[in-house]
């Protein structure tokens, strides 16, 4: 079953799967899964030969998607067709639910919120596994006063924060992925644990059973566990269509992994500005876009930059162009005035000339627009948000570097606060 992993102790065992250490490598586990469904904390319970394999296939395609937009999470690589690796974590024992809309077990807590209640931002709920007591909703202060350490790490309200900051982040970057299948991401669970090195990582599985999701925003044409839940009496027919749903929610993820990276065409006024293009096409990059770099004065090769833009004028893909022009920037006002593509500009300025030539960037002629950057990251982000109106990859690597930037400065904030305690 486990193919050709060295199995080490079994750390975790749950309803749906075991958890094996691996020998080869101390800080990583094998999460094989197990042909089992169930509802209600186990109260319902049924064995579903090939649930297991698609339970994979489908944890196995969101992880891939989250690593893709830069979301870093426990899954480390396919296994087995019933198994994957993931770093080994110190589970942090919380369930972590995010709602876009209101329905289920939230519409119970909250009589008198009509079920379709759309929640923005998303509702974010947490609840302390036990399934004794049926999981109960846990309050930020519960999780602070619970005082847990993971894997060395103490849950304060700083990891909560980090914690639902993350969650919320996933949430978003699947409700946009399933977007483009037309499909309603109505609300999720995820779990985090603490990896060996103690980082706090997404960790356990995300698949059918994590999520509610209901295509056109259907509730009737629901494709998720919820088909099992309000099953009264099961019969193996019943099965059969809760197993079909899953594998087909596991067959259209494939249409969500990726999307063709989008364009943005550097020109630039001289060869000599090419260091600066090429930082532009870095940071480009990391978002998901694709760089083209064209040389074209506005000044002395007219024409030629008016062909240029005819071939992205007539190009099947969107296009954003940036403008590189130092001293006086005739390149992107010209640009602008001939295309309706997006222009960005964004001139390589030494820092004693900015004041000097910027204006000729900014004081545009009437009936113009093109925008101005002045920095290389700045031009490149902004692209790159006018291409993720439509590009769910490039969204959500957005988002990502959102979330970088504000869990960089919570641990520089956590370790100023503690060096001058
Ligand atoms: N990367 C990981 N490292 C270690 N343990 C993990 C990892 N991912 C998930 N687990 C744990 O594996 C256990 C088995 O999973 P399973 O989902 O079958 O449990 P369960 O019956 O649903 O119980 P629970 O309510 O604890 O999830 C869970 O306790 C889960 O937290
Ligand atoms: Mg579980």
């Amino acid at each position: 079953m486990s193919g050709e992993f060295k199995l080490g102790k079994l750390i975790n065992e749950g309803k749906t799967k075991k958890v094996y250490e691996l020998l080869t490598d101390p800080s990583l586990c094998l999460l094989i899964s197990k042909d089992r469904i169930t509802a209600g904390d186990g109260a319902k319970a049924h064995d579903l030969e090939g649930k297991a394999e698609i339970s994979t296939a489908t944890t196995v395609k969101v992880f891939k998607l989250l690593s893709e937009v830069g979301l870093k999470t426990a899954f480390v690589s396919a296994g087995t067709e019933k198994s994957f690796v993931a770093k080994k974590c110190d589970m942090i024992p919380i369930e972590w639910v995010t709602r876009r809309v209101a329905t289920g077990s939230f519409l119970k807590r909250h009589p008198g919120v009509p079920e379709g209640y759309t929640f923005n931002p998303p509702l974010q709920e947490t609840f302390f596994k036990d399934d004794a007591n049926h999981d109960p909703q846990w309050s930020d202060q519960q999780i602070i006063s619970a005082n847990f350490q993971m894997g060395g790490v103490k849950i304060t309200k700083d990891q909560l924060n980090i914690m639902k900051s993350i969650a919320l982040l996933v949430f978003e970057v699947l409700e946009k992925a399933w977007a483009t299948r037309n499909c309603s991401l109505i609300d999720m669970k995820i779990e985090f644990g603490v990896d060996t090195n103690g980082e706090i990582l997404v960790a356990d599985i995300i698949d059918s059973d994590s999520w509610r999701l209901w295509p056109a925003g259907d509730k009737r044409l629901m494709k998720d566990k919820q088909v099992y839940r309000d099953l009264r009496e099961v019969k193996p027919e019943d099965l059969e269509k809760v197993k079909i749903n899953f594998k087909w929610v596991a067959n259209e993820l494939d249409y969500c992994l990726t999307q063709p990276s989008p364009l943005i065409v550097i020109l630039m006024g001289s060869k000599s500005d090419e260091e600066h293009c090429r930082k532009i096409a870095k940071y480009a990059a990391e978002l998901g876009l694709r760089t083209q770099l064209r040389v074209c004065s506005a000044h002395k090769s007219t024409k030629e930059t008016l062909n240029i833009i005819a071939e992205y004028e007539n190009c099947k893909e969107k296009v954003v162009l940036i403008a590189v022009a130092g001293r006086s920037n005739g390149l992107g006002p010209v640009l602008s005035g001939n295309t309706t593509l997006p222009v960005i500009n964004c001139p390589p300025f030494k820092s004693d000339s900015v004041a000097q030539y910027m204006w000729s960037s900014l004081d545009l002629p009437s009936g113009l627009g093109c925008t101005t950057a002045l920095y290389p990251e700045t031009a490149a982000i902004s692209a790159a948000q006018i291409h993720a109106l439509d590009n769910h990859i490039v969204w959500s690597r957005l988002r990502t570097k959102q979330l970088a930037n504000y869990i960089t400065l919570k641990k520089a904030d956590i370790n100023m606060r503690t060096s001058c305690a």
